[in-house]
């Protein structure tokens, strides 16, 4: 499995920021996260592949980032552009923003609205809160307070990033806990990071200021929501039994195996370990009659990426399947809400959105042979691919290449399985 997009595009940027030698192994090579590591190299950072999947960075120290000579382009990677975002904004440089057309059609203001409140600025650029945009990073950062009106990764890791050079203390709350690989990731290289509870679901996380943060050593484990498509595959695929290794099982990502586990399927936990402060496990995912469920809208922040292929297990299982609460799809790679119906329909399962639900009939198989239009996202294109292995007719996607942003040996790993393309 590749390495996890998320601890691949953080390990990079705490690398830049930190003072000294970082060494990551098992990084994903994929385009999302090597334009990270491109434009940490253009704010300054030394950043050298070493081998395979291991890299070096030489950090420059938090606020430490030059003025990069060209705009930074993060290809088709929110995660990329908003934490470096994020970063940029507490230090005294003005750097340009830019991505594919499916990163300039999602929205910025959601980090660049608190990143604000910190000090920094859109100089040039980011109408209607999008890309291109040219941003001005505080001279003095403040420490805020912010409630962050979304569960997104995202938008906590930039303010976070900003608030290392902000003196005193910058706490983010979230009401729905989300990914917290940055908070452990800073703790790693050194940070005074504490999270408490805050009400039934939600946290409080409060980050000093830091001088300095050392440089580390991060393993990165393989990526779970790049696992779910084999996994998926494996239980819809009658006959399969799929062992993967090392599948980080960091409990703010493991909301699909919990649902899965839901709908009967056999997805066995051995040998669990930690590194750098994420837990991992391997996996033994064996084919499973499936049946329909409900997914509470809380689960979503712990399974975000992974409606598509849900969506996908729903259509084989079963009876019907309720996806709740799932407003966020709308804004990732693509309307993944629309996508995810259009996907289904289009090869002969019945789907409905209502409001922000997502609802499945699964009839126990796929008709198939439909062409599904993947719009510039990963996801779609794997998802619908998964779906082709074990529908009555083959599945077309009509583009393939955008699959290498998360998981570029996707199509030859699969092809090791058994599934045939053409
Ligand atoms: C990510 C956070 C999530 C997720 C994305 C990766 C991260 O986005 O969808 O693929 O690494 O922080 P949001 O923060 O917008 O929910």
């Amino acid at each position: 499995m590749p390495g996890d997009k998320s601890i691949s595009h953080r390990a990079l940027i705490l690398g830049a920021l930190a003072v000294g030698e970082s060494r990551i192994s098992g990084l994903l090579e994929g385009e999302d996260v090597l334009n990270t590591a491109k434009s940490m190299a253009a704010l300054g950072a030394r950043v050298d592949r070493t081998g395979d999947f291991a890299w070096m960075v030489h950090g420059v120290g938090v606020a430490g980032f030059k003025t990069p000579q060209t705009p930074l382009d993060f290809g088709n990677s929110g995660t990329g552009c908003r934490l470096v975002m994020g970063a940029v904004a507490g230090c005294p440089i003005a750097a340009a923003f830019d991505g594919d057309a499916s990163l300039r059609s999602r929205p910025m203001r959601r980090v660049l609205d608190p990143l604000a409140l910190m000090g920094a600025k859109v100089i040039a650029g980011g109408e209607g809160g999008r890309l291109p945009l040219t941003l001005q990073g505080a001279r003095d950062p403040l420490p805020i307070e912010y409630r962050s009106p979304v569960a997104s990764a995202q938008i906590k890791s930039a303010v976070l990033l900003a608030g290392l050079a902000a003196p005193g203390i910058t706490t983010v709350i979230e009401q729905e806990a989300s990914r917290d690989h940055t908070e452990r990731m800073l703790k790693h290289f050194g940070a005074d990071i504490v999270t408490t509870a805050e009400g039934p679901h939600g946290r409080r996380i409060a980050l000093t200021a830091q001088p300095e943060l050392h440089g580390a050593e991060v393993v990165v484990p393989a990526d779970p929501s790049s696992a779910a498509f084999p996994i998926v595959a494996a239980l819809i695929v009658e006959g399969s039994d799929l062992i993967l290794s090392d599948v980080m099982t960091n409990p703010l990502r493991t909301g699909l195996f919990t649902t899965l586990r839901e709908m009967g399927a056999s997805i066995e936990e051995t040998e669990q370990r930690g590194d750098a402060g994420e837990p991992m496990a391997q996996l033994r995912v064996r084919a499973s009659k499936l049946r329909g469920v409900e997914v509470p809208p809380e689960r979503a922040p712990s399974m975000i990426d992974e409606y598509l292929v849900l969506a996908v297990a729903a259509a084989f299982a079963e009876g019907t399947t309720v996806m709740r609460g799932l407003q966020e799809l709308r804004v990732k790679e693509s309307d993944r809400l629309e996508a995810t119906a259009a996907m289904l329909r289009v090869n002969g399962v019945k789907v409905e959105i209502s409001g922000d639900d997502l609802i499945v009939e699964g009839r126990g198989h796929v008709p198939g042979g439909g062409l599904v239009a993947t719009h510039m996202d990963h996801r779609i294109a794997m998802s619908a691919l998964v779906m082709g292995l074990a529908a009555d007719k083959p599945v077309k996607v009509d583009d393939t290449a955008i699959i290498a942003t998360s998981f570029p040996d996707f199509i030859p790993m699969m092809r090791g399985l058994g599934a045939e393309f053409v």
